[in-house]
C-alpha cells in the first residue's frame, strides 16, 4: 500500500503543472539538449562533499539569480527532475534510496519500489512528502506490473524514470562447483529476470509520451567477473546484454537505456559479505577505496536527466579506475 496520499486537490495541480512542465521541458530539451550540462559534469566525481557543494551552490545568489537555470525551482532544488516521475526498485536501501533521494532534492516524485516493506515505509517516510512506497517482488512479472501501475496511478498515470538497483549477492567465497542449483536460479531471478521485468513493464508507461530514461545497476563482476561469486558475476553479465540490445530496440525513440557498473560501494549489500570477498574486490580498485553512496546518485542523476540524451545501450563505470573499458 501507499504510505502516503496526496489530496486529490494536490494532485490536480500537480498534475497541471507537470503537464505544462513535461510540455516545457520537451520542447526546450530538444532545442538545448546540454543547457546545464557543465553543472551536471560539476558533481559527478564530487563524492562525499557533493551534497554540501550543492546546497552551497542551490543558496548562492547566482543560483537565485537564475544564473544555473533554476532559480523557480526554489533553494536546494535545481529542478532538472521537476515534474518527473520516477519508480525505483530496491529503493528502501542502499543506491536505491540515495538515488531517491537525489532525484526528490532535484524536483522529482519518487515511488520506492521494495520487497521489504519496513524498510520501504521508514524509508518513503524519512525522504519526505515526494516519496511513496510500494511492495514488489521483482522477480515475479505480476507483482512488477502491478507495481507500476500503482506508480502511474499515484503520479497522474506517468512513469518518465525507472532506476532499477534491486539485487541480492547470492553465494560468496564460493568455486562453482560447491554453488546450488537452486541458490543460483534465485540469483538469477531477482538480477537479471528482475531487470527483465520491470524494463517490460515500464516501456508501456513511456512509449506512451515517447520519453523515458531506464537505468539498470549492474556490477563490474559482470564485466569482469569475481571469483567465489559466479552466480552474482553471471547475472551481472546478462544485464549488461539485456541493456546493450534494449537500448539498440529503442535507440530511435526519446528512450534511453542505459547501465551502470559500480565497483565496491558501502551499502547493507557489502556490509553482509565476507571480509575477505570485500577485501578481494577492494584491493582491485586502482583508488584504494570503496565508492560512496553519494558517488552513484550523483551519476546515475546524469544518466536519467534529460541532458543524456545521446546515451544509450551502454554501461556507465564507477570504479575507481578498476575497468578500464
Ligand atoms: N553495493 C555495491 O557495492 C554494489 C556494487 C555493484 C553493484 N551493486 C548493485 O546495486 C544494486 C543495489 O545494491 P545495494 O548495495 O544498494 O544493495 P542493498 O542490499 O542495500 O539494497 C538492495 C535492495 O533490494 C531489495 N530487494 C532484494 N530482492 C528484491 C526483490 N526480489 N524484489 C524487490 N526488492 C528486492 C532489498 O530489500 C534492498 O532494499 C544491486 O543490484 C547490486 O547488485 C551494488
Amino acid at each position: 500500500m501507499f504510505s502516503k496520499f496526496v489530496s486529490t486537490t494536490a494532485r490536480r495541480s500537480a498534475a497541471a503543472a507537470r503537464t505544462t512542465t513535461r510540455n516545457m521541458t520537451t520542447t526546450t530539451a530538444r532545442r538545448t539538449p546540454v543547457a546545464i550540462a557543465p553543472m551536471a559534469a560539476a558533481f559527478a566525481g564530487l563524492g562525499a562533499s557533493a551534497l554540501a557543494y550543492y546546497n552551497s551552490v542551490a543558496s548562492s545568489p547566482a543560483f537565485a539569480d537564475g544564473w544555473f537555470g533554476g532559480s523557480s525551482a526554489g533553494a536546494g532544488n535545481f529542478g532538472r527532475f521537476s515534474g518527473k516521475v520516477a519508480a525505483i526498485t530496491g529503493g528502501a536501501d542502499g543506491l536505491g534510496k540515495g538515488i531517491a533521494a537525489r532525484l526528490i532534492k532535484e524536483g522529482c516524485q519518487v515511488m520506492l519500489l521494495d520487497f521489504d516493506a519496513k524498510k520501504g515505509e521508514a524509508a518513503a517516510a524519512e525522504l519526505g512528502d515526494n516519496a511513496a512506497f510500494y511492495k514488489v517482488d521483482v522477480s515475479d512479472y505480476d507483482s512488477v506490473a502491478a507495481a507500476m501501475a500503482a506508480t502511474a496511478a499515484k503520479f497522474n498515470g506517468n512513469i518518465d524514470i525507472m532506476v532499477n538497483c534491486a539485487g541480492i549477492v547470492g553465494p560468496t567465497k564460493l568455486k562453482i562447483n560447491e554453488v546450488d542449483v537452486n541458490d543460483f536460479d534465485r540469483v538469477y531471478a531477482v538480477n537479471l529476470r528482475g531487470s527483465f521485468n520491470v524494463t517490460k513493464a515500464v516501456l508501456p508507461y513511456m512509449n506512451k509520451n515517447d520519453y523515458g530514461r531506464i537505468l539498470l545497476i549492474a556490477s563490474i563482476a559482470g564485466k569482469e567477473g569475481n571469483a567465489g561469486m559466479c552466480a552474482y558475476s553471471t547475472s551481472k553479465a546478462g544485464v549488461i546484454g539485456l541493456v546493450k540490445a534494449a537500448g539498440k530496440e529503442y535507440a530511435e525513440t526519446n528512450i534511453t537505456i542505459n547501465g551502470l557498473c559500480p565497483a565496491v560501494i558501502r551499502t547493507a549489500m557489502v556490509e553482509g559479505m565476507p571480509k575477505e570477498q570485500v577485501k578481494y574486490m577492494t584491493d582491485k580498485i586502482p583508488m584504494k577505496r570503496c565508492g560512496t553512496v553519494e558517488e552513484v546518485a550523483a551519476t546515475a542523476a546524469f544518466i536519467v536527466s534529460e541532458e543524456a540524451s545521446f546515451n544509450t545501450a551502454t554501461c556507465f563505470d564507477l570504479t575507481g579506475g578498476r575497468a578500464t573499458y
